[in-house]
C-alpha cells in the first residue's frame, strides 16, 4: 500500500497502539514520558490474548482486524507494541494499511547491539532473547540483528508461560515466577551475554525477576524507550510532532476482564481510566473507509 500524502494527517490526531493485551501499555508509558503533547489511542485484543502460541497467519489475521479498527480513529502514526505482531506480521500490515507502522523489534534489536558492541567491539558474539514462541520461531529478531551487524548471534528462549503469568497479576517477586524463570533462563545465565532482549511487551513488569535470574552483567533490554524515540523522530519528520502536556490517553479492549484496572494500571504505572468495550466478533464488519 502506498504511503498517504502528509497533508493526509493531522497533528493533533492520536498516536495508535496496538498489542495483543495490556503489555503494550509498557510501550504507551515510554511515549507518554517521552512526547506528553500526544493523544494516544490504544487498542488491547484482550479477549484473544495470548498471541504467542498461535500460527503466525492467525496473528496476521487478528493483526489486520485490529488495525482495521485503530484506523478509523484516523491516527497519524501506528504502533505495534507487540513483538509476536512485529516478528509475524509486518509485511502483511505495511502492504495493507497506508498509515506510518512502527513495530518494537528493530528500536530493540538496534539497542541490544549499541551495549553489545561497547563490551566486545569486535568478533563473534551473542545477544540474549526472551520472547513469545512465535516470536523465537519466526526469527525475526535474529534476522534484524544480521542485517545491522552480522558477528551478533541470537540466543534464544521462548518463555511461554510469562505471558499468562503477568496478565494473571503475578509480581516479579512471586515465588511461581522465580521458579519459571530459573528454569527458562538457566542456559542464558551460562552464557552471560552482555544484552537481554525483553522481546515481548509484557516483560518489563517481570524485569527485577528477570534480572535476578540472570547473570549481573547482563543489561536488559526494555523496546519501550526505544520505541519511543523512534516514533518522535517519525513524527518529526513528518511535521507532526505535537509539543505542549494536555493529552488523551483512549483504551480499547475487546474484553475487560475483572482484573482490567489493576492489570492495565500496572502496565502504565498510574491509574487508567474506564476503557470502550470493543466486540471481536463485529471489527471484522466495521467500516474500512479510512484505510
Ligand atoms: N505483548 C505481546 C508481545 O510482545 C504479548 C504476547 C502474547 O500475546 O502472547 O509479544
Amino acid at each position: 500500500m502506498p504511503g498517504r500524502p502528509l497533508h493526509d494527517f493531522h497533528i493533533d490526531a492520536p498516536i495508535a497502539v496496538y498489542d495483543s493485551g495490556l503489555g503494550g501499555l509498557t510501550v504507551v508509558r515510554a511515549i507518554q514520558r517521552l512526547l506528553p503533547g500526544e493523544s494516544i489511542a490504544y487498542f488491547g485484543d484482550t479477549a484473544r490474548v495470548p498471541y504467542g502460541n498461535k500460527s503466525a497467519r492467525t496473528v496476521a489475521q487478528f493483526a489486520s482486524q485490529c488495525l482495521r479498527f485503530l484506523t478509523r480513529l484516523n491516527p497519524k502514526i501506528i504502533v505495534v507494541a507487540c513483538n509476536t505482531v512485529s516478528a509475524t506480521a509486518m509485511p502483511e500490515l505495511l502492504a495493507e494499511f497506508s498509515t506510518p507502522i512502527i513495530g518494537v523489534l528493530e528500536p530493540g534489536a538496534a539497542a541490544a547491539i549499541r551495549i553489545t558492541r561497547q563490551k566486545i567491539p569486535h568478533g563473534k558474539c551473542a545477544v540474549g532473547l526472551i520472547a513469545t514462541e512465535a516470536t523465537v520461531a519466526s526469527r525475526a529478531y535474529q534476522m534484524a540483528i544480521s542485517r545491522l551487524d552480522d558477528g551478533v548471534h541470537v540466543a534464544a528462549r521462548a518463555c511461554p508461560l510469562l505471558v499468562p503469568l503477568i496478565e494473571e497479576g503475578r509480581e516479579a517477586d512471586s515465588p511461581l515466577v522465580k521458579l519459571v524463570l530459573d528454569e527458562y533462563l538457566d542456559p542464558l545465565r551460562q552464557i552471560a551475554p552482555a544484552a537481554l532482549i525483553l522481546g515481548c511487551t509484557h516483560y518489563p513488569i517481570l524485569a527485577d525477576a528477570v534480572a535476578a535470574a540472570v547473570s549481573p552483567d547482563t543489561i536488559l533490554i526494555d523496546s519501550a524507550g526505544e520505541t519511543a524515540a523512534v516514533v518522535r523522530k517519525q513524527l518529526e519528520s513528518m511535521g507532526l510532532l505535537r509539543s505542549g502536556t494536555v493529552a488523551r490517553l483512549s483504551c480499547y479492549v475487546t474484553d475487560q476482564g475483572q482484573r482490567f484496572e489493576t492489570i492495565a494500571s500496572r502496565f502504565l504505572g498510574r491509574p487508567v481510566g474506564q476503557p470502550v468495550w470493543v466486540d471481536p466478533e463485529s471489527i471484522e464488519t466495521l467500516t474500512t473507509e479510512n484505510r
